[in-house]
Order: C-alpha cells, then sequence, then structure tokens
C-alpha cells in the first residue's frame, strides 16, 4: 500500500535551527574549563569574531596584565558590565556584574560612563543601547556573541503569528510579554501592542500585570519560563498551548486559541533545558540533604522537583546566605555554578549535570577580545558597537520602561 504523506500546506515554512543551537556543546568536556590562548578556542569550531593576528597567541596571563593596564589608563569613561555566566577570567574585569534584570537597571540609572563594555550576549548590549543615554556607546567585545534562545523567534516569525492572533482572536484580546532573551524588534513589536519586557527575576510580576490588561498573554520566546511562570500563578496546563511558527495558526484550531489563556512560544535555551528529572533523583541520592535549585528556563519536570526556583541573582543570594555545611545541586549554567562553589567554600555547591557546558555563546567573550575593545578604545576607535534603530529603540524602550516600573 502505498504511503500517505500529508499534503504541504502553502504556508508552511522550513523548519530552521539556529547555528547558535547546533553550536551550543562546542565547549562541553568533563574536565573544568580553563581559559587558553584563543588561538586553541577558536579548535572549539564555532563562529567567531576574526581579531587581528597579534590577540590569538597570548597567554592568559599576557591577557590579564594587559586588560589591568587598559582599563587603569581608560578610567571612568569606560565601564565594565558582567552577566554572572561570564567566564571568571573575564568576570573579574566586571565594575559591575548581574543578571539581566540588574543589568538593565544599571544601563539605565546610571549613566555617567561614555562607553559601556558589555561582557554578556547581544540582546542585553541592545537592552543597554536602549536604555543607556545618549552619549553612551555599547560595544559587545565579540560581535558573534548572540543568544540561541532570542534566535528562536525572528522578526518575520513573530509578525505572522502577531497578524494571525488579531485576525482570528480579534485586536485587544492578547496581550504580548516578551522575556529580556529577544531582539530589540521584538521588544519594539511588544511595546508597540501593548505588551512589556520580562526577565527571570520578574516574569510572575509582569505576566499578573499582563492579565490586568487582558485576557490573554502571548510569551515569548521562552516557552519553559512561560510556562513555569503560568502554572506558579495557577493556570492550568490544558490553558496553554505552544505556538510553532512552522505550522499554520502554530499548529492549533481557532477554538483552541480561543480558549487558551496562554500562548508560549516554541523557543528554549539549550543551555537549561540539559537539566533532567534524573540528574535530580541522583543528586538526592548522593546526598539526602540536598537543596534542588534551578533557574524557571528549565523544564517543567524538573522545576517541579526543585526546592527554590529563580534568576541568576536569586540563584547567587540564596546560596550565599544559606547555613555553612548545606548542599545545594544547581541547575544553571555552569560558569555561574563553578564560582558560587568556589566562594562559598563553607557549603557544597555543584551543578546537576555532570557534563561541564557552558553557554556557548555567553563563553565567546573570551579575554584576548576585552583586550582588543579596551585597545581600540584607547585609541580613539569605537569597536564593536551595538546600536538599535530610532523607532525600534523607542517602542522597544516602552516595553522595557513598563516593566522597569512594576519592579
Ligand atoms: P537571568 O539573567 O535573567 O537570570 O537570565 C539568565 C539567562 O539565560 C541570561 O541569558
Ligand atoms: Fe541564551 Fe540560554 Fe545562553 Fe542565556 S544561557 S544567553 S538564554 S542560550
Amino acid at each position: 500500500m502505498a504511503l500517505e504523506l500529508p499534503v504541504a500546506d502553502s504556508r508552511q515554512r522550513n523548519p530552521r535551527v539556529p547555528l547558535t543551537e547546533l553550536e551550543q556543546s562546542a565547549f562541553c568536556q568533563v574536565e573544568p574549563l580553563e581559559t587558553k590562548p584563543l588561538a586553541e578556542e577558536l579548535n572549539a569550531g564555532v563562529r567567531w569574531q576574526r581579531l587581528p593576528d597579534e590577540y590569538v597567541n597570548l597567554t592568559p596571563d599576557q591577557l590579564v596584565e594587559r586588560i589591568d593596564a587598559n582599563r587603569a589608563a581608560l578610567g571612568g569613561s569606560t565601564v565594565i558590565l558582567g552577566h554572572h555566566y561570564q567566564r571568571e577570567d573575564i568576570i573579574q574585569f566586571a565594575d559591575f556584574r548581574g543578571d539581566s534584570l540588574k543589568l538593565s537597571q544599571y544601563a539605565a540609572e546610571r549613566q555617567e560612563s561614555n562607553f559601556v563594555i558589555f561582557c554578556g550576549v547581544h540582546f542585553m548590549a541592545e537592552t543597554a543601547a536602549v536604555l543607556g543615554g545618549e552619549h553612551q556607546r555599547v560595544v559587545l567585545p565579540n560581535i558573534n556573541a548572540g543568544c540561541s534562545m532570542a534566535d528562536m523567534a525572528p522578526t518575520g516569525d513573530v509578525e505572522d503569528c502577531w497578524d494571525d492572533l488579531m485576525e482570528t482572536l480579534g485586536e485587544g484580546s492578547v496581550i504580548p510579554v516578551t522575556y529580556m532573551n529577544s531582539t530589540a524588534e521584538i521588544k519594539a513589536l511588544v511595546g508597540r501592542n501593548g505588551g512589556a519586557v520580562c526577565t527571570s527575576s520578574n516574569a510572575g510580576k509582569v505576566v499578573e500585570w499582563a492579565f490586568q490588561q487582558g485576557k490573554r498573554v502571548l510569551f515569548l520566546p521562552d516557552q519553559h519560563l512561560g510556562r513555569n511562570t503560568g502554572l506558579k500563578m495557577g493556570i492550568p496546563l490544558e490553558e496553554m498551548v505552544v505556538w510553532n511558527p512552522f505550522r499554520p495558526l502554530g499548529g492549533h484550531s481557532a477554538e483552541a486559541l480561543e480558549e487558551s489563556k496562554m500562548i508560549l512560544w516554541k523557543g528554549h535555551c539549550s543551555v537549561h533545558t540539559r537539566f533532567t528529572p534524573l540528574q535530580v533523583a541522583k543528586a538526592k541520592a548522593a546526598y539526602p540533604d540536598v537543596n534542588i535549585l534551578v533557574h524557571p528556563e528549565c523544564p517543567m519536570e524538573t522545576v517541579e522537583l526543585a526546592d527554590y526556583v529563580g534568576s541568576t541573582e536569586l540563584i547567587a543570594k540564596t546560596i550565599g546566605e544559606a547555613a555553612p555545611g548545606s548542599v545545594w545541586g544547581v541547575g544553571t549554567e555552569i560558569n555561574l555554578v563553578s564560582r558560587l562553589a568556589h566562594e562559598n567554600p563553607d557549603k557544597t555547591v555543584f551543578c546537576l549535570d555532570p557534563v561541564v557546558c557552558p553557554c556557548s555563546t555567553m563563553y565567546r567573550i573570551h579575554p584576548a577580545y576585552l583586550l582588543w575593545v579596551t585597545d581600540e578604545l584607547l585609541a580613539g576607535r569605537v569597536p564593536n558597537q551595538v546600536t538599535v534603530e530610532e523607532e525600534t529603540a523607542h517602542y522597544a524602550k516602552v516595553a522595557l520602561d513598563r516593566m522597569l516600573t512594576l519592579v
């Protein structure tokens, strides 16, 4: 009997897996991570921004010495911001470190420096450019430091989704909320349509606010943060649907969309989806007193087994304030977990994932790039400036300001 294949829908697109997603496992290994000269790290095979030859063979010690000297020479004109997931060899140079919320608040409130070197990923640098002062220039040391989750929500796909939802459900029937981990264009789309940005620190508050504005929320681009937030607010799973951008109407009937309370974009973080219920079970078997603490980008099944769930900032605070002798199995990016283990020697802190697997886009900020951008600034040039087009910046700021007034 001939196999019957479904007839292709003309609106169905070819699924694209973001390159950053394919590259995610490039640095996974069993040994602890250690910074090597850039030339050696380039063997990982991910896309790197090219640097002049003189930078690629410098040893970590040479890099530290030269960056230190450059920082002193740049003085107050330049501030270096570092996200918690940056490697130690970058964090040591950060004037200020934090999670996405803290770093965006810093950009909004403290505008004294002319140059902001953002050691994080592209969407964070864009956010700093939107919230910072007009005189400030934001520099991303390696322009290829993106985010696979943000790449899963390209503007065209989200615009199509929004048009479909308006046509099917009607104007005013959906309030869009986007996680900070999205492009400025997506933040602008949300701002233009009455919605707000959230971070993992304040997703509950922002989604609650969104439900005061309308009866249904479109949550972009992380389905896990959206689902975990909805469940915590008491929204049953049956009232949440996942929008697959490669299927007509996201893969749902108009009735199913009509009955939904949350529409979750089909995106995920390739770092946090590595944390599984089996890892939690193994941690509990090894340490009966273990406290399980995970990031809300982890899948629901893992979050359900955790004792504590929170943003990177909350994870750092919880472990910092924990009783000496306590044991912590943590589900978040390895650079943060290793730093917390190091800074809390009186506690046992370990990563739930036995494989050492950093966020490969955050990891692209190698100290050779930090040296290069500081050399360039000292030479009077602004390298890798991240800018956002005026109208996009305006509406992205509308969505960001809605969040910032809530927290
Ligand atoms: P937070 O900094 O909001 O915890 O987000 C974690 C993350 O994945 C950053 O990319
Ligand atoms: Fe993106 Fe996940 Fe990396 Fe954060 S940890 S930058 S969400 S890929």
